[in-house]
């Protein structure tokens, strides 16, 4: 028998959104969805077993990404309502063709906050810390070209980072922190100095009491948390009811041990964690 595709016309309101990433990072877009959508039930997917992604090649990428919108879809106990793409990696490489292979589905996806950025900088000097898929992808490279003239971006590619926040190595995560924030360059709020500074990975909001501490004060800080869940709010078509208490369920595809802690400390959520075969 051939289900017909889910759609968020048809699907009731209870129905919960599904959010996914390469692994923990995730989690920081998943906290301001909760914020923003408190009444919604959310199905997270950690696919910590085949982290990171960043500085994979984009096939790997867009299999994952497929494979784990289909669980979503078919094996969740309930069928999800709409897709956050809680990964600026994966949204750059499949975002498209989750579009294509899901049409009735809404789905809204991450990448790096540069228009924002332009807003809050006054140098105009903007630095970029993003996975090396994300930055070499033709989704980024066309946002970077939309801005020509607007600002100048400093663009760094930081390997190993994510994986670091992944495995909680925070000497690793401090050593390259300290090697990336120096690469792109000097940072303050004087005239040709960077003056804002864009986390374009889901992971690095985890890292940033280190990052901020090798910034100058004054310099701007700027993730995709809170805009990516407004945006979740304006496409989805079915709403939760306001007295529903929005439930959480977290899966990976890695060490369950490691995803509740990352849940519990930064979303101070004490659940179970479903370990999944994908
Ligand atoms: N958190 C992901 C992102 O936003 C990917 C990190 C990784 O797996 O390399 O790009």
């Amino acid at each position: 028998m051939t289900l017909a595709p889910p759609s968020s016309d048809t699907l009731p309101r209870q129905h919960p959104i599904g959010v996914f990433d390469s692994g923990v990072g995730g989690l920081s877009i998943l906290k301001a969805l909760r914020a923003e959508l408190p009444f919604e039930d959310f199905v997270y997917v950690a696919d910590s077993g085949f982290a990171p992604y960043g500085e994979r090649d984009e096939g790997f990428v867009v299999e994952r990404s497929r494979l784990i919108a289909r669980h979503l879809l078919d094996h969740n106990h309930l069928p999800i309502k709409a897709l956050v793409i809680a990964c600026n990696t994966a949204t750059a490489a499949a975002i498209h063709l989750l579009r294509q292979d899901h049409p009735a589905l809404p789905i809204i996806g991450v990448e790096p906050a540069l228009k924002p950025a332009i807003a809050l900088s006054h140098t105009k000097r903007i630095g970029v810390m993003a996975t090396r898929g994300t930055l070499n992808s033709r989704k980024f490279r066309t946002l970077l070209d939309s801005l020509a003239g607007q600002a100048s971006f400093i663009c760094q590619p930081c390997d190993g980072l994510a994986d670091a926040i992944e495995r909680r190595d925070t000497t690793k995560l401090i050593a390259l922190c300290q090697e990336y924030t120096g690469a792109i360059g000097q940072f303050s709020t004087q005239t040709n100095d960077i003056d804002t500074l864009v986390l374009g990975c889901t992971h690095y909001p985890f890292a940033i009491e280190h990052i901020r501490k090798l910034v100058a004060p004054g310099v701007q800080i700027v993730d995709n948390g809170a805009p990516v869940a407004r945006q979740t709010r304006r496409v989805l078509t079915q709403h939760a009811n306001a007295d529903h208490t929005g439930q959480i369920t977290l899966c990976t595809t890695g060490d369950p041990a490691l995803l509740a802690q990352a849940a519990a400390r930064w979303l101070d959520l004490d659940t179970s964690v479903e370990k999944l075969t994908l």
